[in-house]
């Protein structure tokens, strides 16, 4: 007799993309050469001095103990000049920027800190899966809220104030957003402070795209008020090419970083002294560094958008970050289906819209993170399967 797992488990599924690099690593070991277009894993190299300075650090003796539980002094120095230099944001450095091991971990400890069993969080729809996830494993009650195409992805916050929004504790909202590319705006970021404000709701905004064919960097804590009532999250996997180091930071008022740290504190032990260092380096990347790398997605987004028209899936131009996001023409009638064949028939991977919400169910999801080769390769593949199928 095994010994049960806690029922807590049983409210999460496994995360839909670990069992789904699972099936294609096992038909890539069968012989089947898959193309990945599902995950936003940047393929490109962090800077050269990042590199530099990791390899430099790591020399060093004195590089291998535990570290503070908040981070390098450099390191929240590096995010508060980031902040003000892009974002026009003024942080101290002392106590309103803690660093994270990436920003996904920083979703967990703020919902651990904030949402007591029960009470209620806004997460929208379509939206990041860890959102409501996480909810669930607080044993919070996660209430949607729906973004549509219609309205140009943003949150219907009339609509919302319409219904009882007295156990709402956390909104989470994530502009650039993630699935659909659609950029924040001051104004829609005014809205929802004053919203957060009106009804004591503490608002998260989940920030990891900005850099990314944008240029328009907009931070919610920009907005007059926000500190009070408002948490950014911000991460260097995208906008440095940095996923696999891990490294993030939450920004905001002194005593919600305060209570976060309490759940942190009690769970990792810090962040390797070289990466913190190699990422002070990464935020002083110049204002051309990141031209450089979006030069190369540009590039690859004419190829994706070619792949979408193939597709006859119907996208906006001015989407923003990683993914190219597009709905499927309405005679495909099951879009998990119509992903699953077009990975066995052409060995291509595309995300399928449903798994970020309900209302992602008729759209496609298409990454950028692929050699130009790569992406022209999918494109005949998924040419040839059209052509097969018509
Ligand atoms: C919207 C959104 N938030 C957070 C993350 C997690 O990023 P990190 O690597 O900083 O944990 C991702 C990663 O895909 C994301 O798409």
């Amino acid at each position: 007799m095994k010994v049960k797992p806690a029922d807590r488990i049983a409210v999460v599924q496994e995360y839909y993309f670990s069992q789904k690099l699972m099936q294609i690593e096992q038909m890539r070991k069968a012989g089947t050469d898959v193309i990945n277009l599902g995950i936003g894993s940047p393929d490109q190299m962090p800077s050269e001095n990042t590199i530099n300075r990791l390899i430099v650090e790591s020399r060093k003796p004195s590089s291998h103990g535990y570290q503070s539980y908040v981070g390098i002094p450099a390191l929240r120095k590096a995010f508060a000049e980031w902040y003000l230099r892009y974002f026009n944001v003024v942080l101290n450095p002392d106590n309103e920027i803690l660093p994270l091991i990436g920003s996904k971990e920083g979703i967990m400890h703020i919902s651990m800190a904030f949402v007591n069993p029960g009470e209620e969080v806004l997460v929208p729809d379509p939206g990041y899966p860890t959102y409501s996830s996480v909810t669930k494993l607080v044993s919070g009650i996660i209430r949607y809220y729906e973004l549509d195409e219609k309205n140009g992805w943003i949150p219907d916050i009339r609509s919302l104030e319409k219904s009882d929004l007295s156990r709402v504790k956390i909104m989470w909202v994530n502009y650039p957003h993630m699935p659909t590319g659609t950029r924040g705006s001051v104004s829609l970021f005014e809205n929802l402070i004053s919203f957060a404000h009106e009804h004591k709701i503490l608002l998260c905004n989940d920030n990891p795209y900005s850099f990314i064919l944008n240029k328009k960097y907009i931070s919610l804590l920009s907005i007059d008020g926000a500190k009070e009532v408002a948490l950014e999250l911000n991460s260097l996997s995208k906008s440095h090419n940095m996923a696999g180091w891990r490294i993030g930071m939450v920004a905001g008022h002194s005593e919600y970083l305060k209570s976060i740290l309490r759940v942190k504190s009690n769970v990792d032990s810090g962040m390797f002294l070289p990466l913190q260092m190699a990422a002070t380096d990464a935020l002083n990347n110049p204002p051309e560094w990141y031209d450089k790398i979006n030069i190369v997605y540009k590039k690859r987004r004419k190829i994706v958008e070619e792949i979408m028209g193939i597709l006859d899936c119907k996208y906006d131009k001015g989407q923003v970050g990683l993914f190219i996001w597009g709905r499927i023409p309405g005679e495909i009638i099951n879009c998990e289906l119509y992903v699953e064949e077009i990975l066995n028939k052409a060995h291509v991977f595309i995300t399928p819209g449903f798994i970020f919400g309900n209302r992602g169910d008729r759209y496609i999801r298409i990454s950028l993170c692929a050699g130009e080769s790569t992406l022209l390769e999918a494109k005949n593949r998924i040419m040839s399967y059209i052509s097969e199928n018509q």
